[in-house]
């Protein structure tokens, strides 16, 4: 796991832009993966820029999202399709063809799981998957005591993340208590992985995740396991890291070794 930490958001969201900048570029049809919340929305608007006025070419790029409260149409503004088409997808040359949201409205749901999952085997994989962390250590909405293996399925909010959501409706019995999700399993199979958290209000769940037991308590945790972990994290959020200092000494000795390279 790399982890670099920074002064605040907008660094955060610079750091991770150009990550998957360079993702693009060096593989013009990259399958990536995105996330939604109030985390990414700076690394989208740095794309948006990217692609404005450096032409970022979005044209071959497939995406799939991991997940979709369950209930909410695409044009409900709460639901996670409405967020990415304003947020990001409107404003860069992709193929709506090549974009995949997992559908709220599905009807077979355990159907529309199991082609989810297809799908993104026949795109090749996710090369690349972006996430944020919700402060019970979830990865998408995969709450404590999901399954560390589990696939896109059907799955109930805490009440910790239906309170968090909650600033984004009008009042908290708006927020769905049911999401489509990409399981732990889906996501441990993107090659790379990149997540991202600011705010002291992640600290708890970023020192778990990285540095506590793996466990289904801490979805976040199994990330430990992946080979291919890039964590971008601010001072706030990285504050109860225990050895905080030791992975910014990590991170500076890789730095100087890739400008040397
Ligand atoms: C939701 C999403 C997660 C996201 C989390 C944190 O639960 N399903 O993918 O990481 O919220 O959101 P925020 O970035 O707004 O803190």
């Amino acid at each position: 796991m790399r982890i670099t930490i920074v002064k605040d958001y907008d660094e955060m969201s610079k750091k991770a832009a150009e990550i998957i900048s360079k993702q693009i570029r060096t593989k013009p049809d990259s399958v990536l993966g995105f996330a939604t919340g109030g985390t990414p929305i700076g690394t989208y608007k740095e794309l948006v820029r990217m692609h404005k006025e450096e032409g970022l070419d979005f044209s071959r790029i497939t995406t799939f999202n991991l997940d979709e409260y369950y209930g909410l149409g695409p044009d409900h503004p709460q639901s996670y399709h409405y967020f990415m088409f304003s947020n990001l997808f409107n404003h860069v040359n992709i193929d709506p063809k090549r974009v995949h949201i997992p559908d709220g409205l599905a009807k077979d749901v355990e159907a529309f799981c199991k082609k989810y999952e297809e799908e993104i085997k026949k795109a090749g994989g996710i090369d690349l998957q972006l996430l944020g962390i919700g402060r019970d250590g979830h990865i998408a909405f995969n709450e404590p005591g999901s399954s560390l293996t589990s696939r896109t399925r059907l799955v109930a909010l805490a009440e910790e993340t239906i309170k968090d959501n909650a600033r984004f409706f009008e009042k908290e019995e708006d927020v769905p208590r049911f999401a489509i999700t990409m399981g732990c399993g889906t996501i441990m199979e993107a090659k790379k992985i990149l997540l991202l958290a600011n705010g002291e209000a992640k600290s708890d769940a970023v020192a778990a995740f990285i540095e506590g037991p793996i466990t289904s308590q801490i979805t976040a945790s199994i990330l430990q396991m992946h080979p291919d972990v890039t964590v971008i994290i601010d001072e706030a959020a990285a504050s109860k890291l225990k050895r905080k200092e030791y992975y910014k000494h990590v991170d500076r000795l890789f730095r100087d070794l890739e400008k040397k390279t």
